[in-house]
């Protein structure tokens, strides 16, 4: 671990909560940004250590290292929200998803494979370097992923090589086997697109505990 260095992760569900805990017991400060911090009380009293729960715009604030877990159709609300600026010069992970479920499962995508929220992402916070990753696998397998192929790769994608290095980092420390880099934020459009798919392996599979790998 780097010191103790400050990490802001915007979210109060599932992955805001795994990510925490896993940047906590990494020994990181970390702080999660939601519009209702007093329902993340008793998940702060849990985890212990250094976390803290705050506003989005806090939690932006607290964060050398800020991490975007919310919902898909709201985060560039909670962009807005928590204020670009706050993002300056920052590596931002963003575990989003812009899945459409308005006709069901499987789900849609919100902007086709045109756009992607990765890239509007980057393009609402220009001066933070934004790097797509965790949102290929489930909550419960982003920290101390164990699976009974052998370790895998994380899927990333983003436009400054230094956080993507960052990441890959933190991946490790996460116990991942590093990163499958898959070049420019705009990659974000198949990393997002991919969760279709993973949905659809899971209901073939009868799991939610896979993630989908390269293998050669
Ligand atoms: N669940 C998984 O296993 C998984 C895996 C990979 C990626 N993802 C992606 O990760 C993200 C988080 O998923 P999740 O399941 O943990 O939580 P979620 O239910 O998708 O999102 C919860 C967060 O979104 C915020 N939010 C929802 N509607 C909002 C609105 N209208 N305005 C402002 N904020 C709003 C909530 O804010 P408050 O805190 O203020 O309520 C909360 O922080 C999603 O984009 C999801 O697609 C999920």
């Amino acid at each position: 671990m780097t010191g103790s260095k400050r990490v802001g992760v915007l979210g109060s569900g599932d992955v805001a909560k795994q990510l925490g805990r896993g940047f906590a017991s990494r020994g990181y400060d970390v702080m999660l940004g939601t519009r209702e911090p007093k329902k993340l009380e008793a998940w702060r009293r849990e985890v212990g250590g250094t976390v803290s729960v705050g506003s989005f715009a806090e939690a932006a604030a607290h964060g050398e290292l800020v991490v975007l877990a919310t919902h898909g159709a709201a985060t560039e609300a909670v962009l807005e929200l928590a204020g670009p600026t706050r993002f300056r010069a920052k590596v931002v992970i963003d575990a989003t998803n812009p899945l459409d479920f308005s006709r069901g499962m499987p789900p849609g995508l919100l902007f086709g494979l045109t756009d992607s929220l990765g890239e509007r992402v980057q393009r609402k916070l220009p001066e933070a370097t934004v790097v797509k990753c965790f949102n290929t696998v489930g909550s419960l397998k982003m920290v101390d992923p164990r699976f009974s192929s052998g370790p895998a790769r994380m899927w990333i994608c983003g436009n400054d090589a230094g956080a993507k290095k960052v990441v890959e980092g933190i991946l490790k420390e996460f116990g991942w086997a590093g990163a499958l880099d898959v070049g420019g934020i705009d990659g974000a459009r198949w990393l997002e697109a991919m969760v279709p798919l993973w949905l659809r392996a899971g209901q073939a599979l009868q799991t939610w505990e896979h993630v989908l790998q390269v293998v050669r």
